[in-house]
């Protein structure tokens, strides 16, 4: 039985489609393996978005190919947006891989690995595009197996972007978007449920465009909204999230939608890029600071209790010091739970990496610590507010940096660790908030079954 390890870089669609890979490999008899060490095949899932994921990962290949070489016979592949990206190039400038999957292409994986391995084929590189692939990321590894049962699960709905913004590489990795039908979603939605999943978060890189194109407006409620109402009315399921939305998809329908469709949680993740409407513009992100900050105040009016976190890049090129104290000043306003802040990174035939004033590595650094400790401060205050309070969680299994406590989180997507036992794991838990640390809370089950 081949020997399988995947690491993945970058995002939850990474890891949602690294996950597929794994199922579709352990439906063909393949084992995953926890480590590169006793490996057949070694395949990398990686990401683009910034120059650093990059370098990781070619490193780390490096590493591999090293190692391999000198012991045995390994199938060392490189998949998703650098794959996409980077093509053929990646063979030439790594000649020990063997497989090279772009982002249309996962659902080959098997079958590819398998002619490798057979030493059918000698080097595969395949990039192409392929109409329908956004219905190919549906296997789910937790289905197969009785002992790693998942309670939240994560589900594609649409793949690739057309919104181009200037400094992204995601519409050349992820091409034009593509969305499932609201059938074949909720088909796999309902599979997860029967298999004891909760949780469900729909993943996309632009979710709030799903079916924008295929389906058409129903009683001013949008393709999305559509889809939150079909996967909300599945029995047994609890929760609803979903990520990475755009700030333009918060229309009035799905700002009431947190209101009307209780699964569907209190929290939302809306990456903000820069508080500068003159930033904004040149980043061609199609909303303005006022757009932005009207946004989050209608969705406190509908969820007061909302969890809000969002993206932010600093040193965009020609950012100016008023540009990014008007950044400061919004996250002061609006008040986040949590941000990732990225320095910004060139990236190659995206349109900003050829504007003019380009930032210094140590301004982007200097900026980057200043809104760090801002966000942490906002961030602090926010989860010590919630000490005292009795939070519903939604308790997920053993926490990972101490397996004899559990963990779970809020509806406002908030950690909390406590003391509890797998016997709570996929409940819905009161629990008492005692304390916070920097972006967790510690819960005390008030109610337990
Ligand atoms: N440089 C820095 N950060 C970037 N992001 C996307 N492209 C870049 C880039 N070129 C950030 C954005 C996005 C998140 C996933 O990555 O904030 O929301």
């Amino acid at each position: 039985m081949p020997r399988v390890y995947i690491k993945t870089y970058g995002c939850q669609m990474n890891e949602r489609d690294s996950e597929a890979v794994a199922a579709q490999l352990v439906a063909k008899g393949y084992e995953i393996t926890p480590t590169e060490a006793n490996a057949d095949v070694i395949l990398l899932n990686t990401c683009s978005v910034r120059d650093m994921a990059e370098q990781k990962a070619i490193n780390k290949m490096e590493n591999l190919a090293g190692q391999t070489r000198k012991k045995r016979d390994v199938v060392l592949g490189f998949m998703g947006c650098m794959a996409q990206s980077r093509g053929q190039q990646l063979l030439d400038q790594l000649p020990d891989v063997d497989l090279v999957l772009g982002t249309q292409k996962f659902h080959r994986a098997a079958e590819y690995i398998d002619q490798l391995l057979a030493g059918k084929r000698d080097k595969i590189v395949d990039t192409a595009a392929e109409a329908g692939s956004e219905g190919t990321i549906k296997e789910h590894l937790l289905l197969g197996s009785a002992e790693r049962k998942s309670v939240s699960a994560f589900v594609s709905i649409m793949q690739g972007c057309n919104q181009y913004c200037t400094f992204c590489i995601v519409p050349y990795t992820r091409g034009e978007e593509r969305s499932r039908t609201i059938a074949d979603i909720v088909a796999e939605c309902r599979k997860l449920v029967e298999g004891g999943v909760r949780e469900i978060t729909l993943l996309g890189q632009i979710v709030t465009s799903f079916g924008k194109r295929e389906i058409p407006a129903v009683d001013g409620k949008s393709a999305f909204v559509q889809l939150l109402e079909a996967v909300h009315a599945i029995d047994g399921l609890h929760r609803i999230r979903f990520t990475s939305p755009h700030p333009k998809g918060y229309g009035d329908d799905l700002v009431e939608a947190y209101g009307r469709l209780p699964k569907l949680c209190q929290s939302a993740h809306i990456p903000l890029q820069s508080g500068s409407d003159r930033v904004l513009k040149l980043m061609h992100r199609g909303y303005t600071r006022e757009r932005f900050v009207g946004i989050i105040n209608k969705l406190r009016k509908v969820k007061p209790d909302i969890g809000l976190t969002t993206d932010i890049i600093v040193g965009f090129p020609g950012e100016t010091e008023d540009d990014f104290e008007q950044t400061l000043s919004l996250c002061r306003e609006v008040q986040f739970d949590n941000a990732y802040l990225f320095k910004y990174s060139q990236r190659r035939d995206t349109p900003a990496a050829a504007m003019p004033d380009q930032l210094a590595e140590e301004l982007k650094e200097e900026r980057h610590a200043r809104i760090l400790e801002l966000i942490n401060d906002i961030g602090a205050g926010r989860y010590r507010e919630h000490v005292g309070q009795q939070m519903q969680i939604l308790a997920e299994g053993p926490s990972r940096n101490n397996p004899s406590t559990m963990m779970g989180r809020t509806r406002c997507n908030k950690i909390v660790i406590f003391d509890g036992s797998p016997r709570h794991q996929a409940q819905l838990l009161d629990v008492k908030i005692t304390r916070a640390s920097l972006f967790t809370l510690h819960g005390d089950p008030a109610i337990l079954e």
